[in-house]
């Protein structure tokens, strides 16, 4: 099995590419400057060439608030990028597997969200990533898209590394306390991807749809930060533990609003794919021991 992931070198895809080297999966890492998903000709071109039996998108837009102000740019990578590797797929008939988002929802219902739930984003990148979801399920016939939410990792910029770095210069930080959310180490995200290419390689049809996906247990942001200074100090990555004091979303203004529920109904991947959530706390632990000088 020939597998081409687009955005290697970010958070998730860079994470697809460890796991897919564990394996037998013959694997083509692209980055953006290898591989630029906006450029029509050299996708269709490079994908030919190259003719791999499953193409992973990890490459995004993913700057929340930045695309607020640069929407020209969030729609070309996140809707017309998505198109351009979908219309080849389509012609070659190369099976497309692509990440979405939470955000694609607006995060006013009172329960988790299952995937047949109406997306209603609330900013540019929500919307610019719904877009490319329905241009993979209108141009594929075959496809799978996993919807992920409240991403960290080792590499790329992230909320852990973001907490450990206010955690340097800062005595008491502000977190929002009342968004929820799964928050999902981008190595689960890389794992569930390579399983069920594994079982594709072992005869099994590979599924077909939308399909949610985080860690548990749900938490806020100011929850999440919690674990993450308490275990942080504990490895001794940081020298004190910040006072932390929660607040309201209404309190901290940011260009793009952010969906207040972000919390996923997982039974479709559960049932159908056998594939459980990943606990974020042992996620945390795992990428916190990477950042151990
Ligand atoms: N981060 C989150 O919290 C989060 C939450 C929910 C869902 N997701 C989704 O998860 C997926 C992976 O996100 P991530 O966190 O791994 O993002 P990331 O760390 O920002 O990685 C995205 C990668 O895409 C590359 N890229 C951008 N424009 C490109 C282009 N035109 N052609 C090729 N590559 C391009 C970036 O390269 P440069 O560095 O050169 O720009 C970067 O390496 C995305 O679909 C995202 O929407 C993320």
């Amino acid at each position: 099995m020939k597998v081409l992931v687009t955005g290697a070198e970010g958070q998730v895809g860079s994470e697809i590419i460890k796991e897919c080297i564990k394996t037998d999966i013959k694997v083509l890492a692209t980055s953006r400057s290898e591989l630029d998903i906006t450029k029509k000709n050299i996708v269709d071109s490079f994908i030919r060439k190259e003719s791999p039996d499953i193409v992973i998108n990890a490459a995004a837009y993913t700057q929340v608030d930045k695309a607020e102000s640069e929407p020209e740019i969030a729609y070309a990578i996140n809707k017309e990028g998505v198109i351009n590797l979908a219309e080849v797929c389509s012609d070659i008939n190369v099976f497309m597997m692509h990440i979405s988002t939470d955000y694609i929802f607006d995060g006013e219902k009172k329960n988790a969200y299952k995937e047949s739930c109406a997306p209603n984003p609330k900013g540019i990148y929500g919307r610019s990533k719904l877009e490319g979801e329905l241009a993979i399920q209108s141009i594929l016939k075959k496809y799978f898209i996993l919807r992920v939410s409240w991403v960290f990792g080792i590499r790329g910029n992230n909320f852990v590394k973001t907490m450990l770095r206010l955690a340097k210069d800062k005595e008491v930080i502000k977190i929002v306390a009342d968004q929820y959310g799964g928050p999902t180490s981008a190595n689960s995200i890389a794992v569930t991807l390579v399983n069920i290419i594994r079982r594709g390689c072992n005869g099994e049809s590979l599924p077909e749809g939308i399909y949610n996906y985080s860690g548990l247990p749900v938490t806020n942001w100011y929850g999440f930060a919690d674990v993450i200074f308490k275990l942080a100090k504990e490895k001794g990555i940081i020298e004190h533990l910040p006072e932390l004091i929660p607040i309201s979303t209404a309190e901290y203004s940011t260009q793009a609003q952010r969906p207040i529920n972000s919390v996923f109904d997982l039974n479709k991947i559960r049932k159908h794919l056998n594939i459980e959530a990943s606990n974020w706390y042992k996620e945390l632990d795992n990428v916190l021991d990477s950042f151990k000088s």
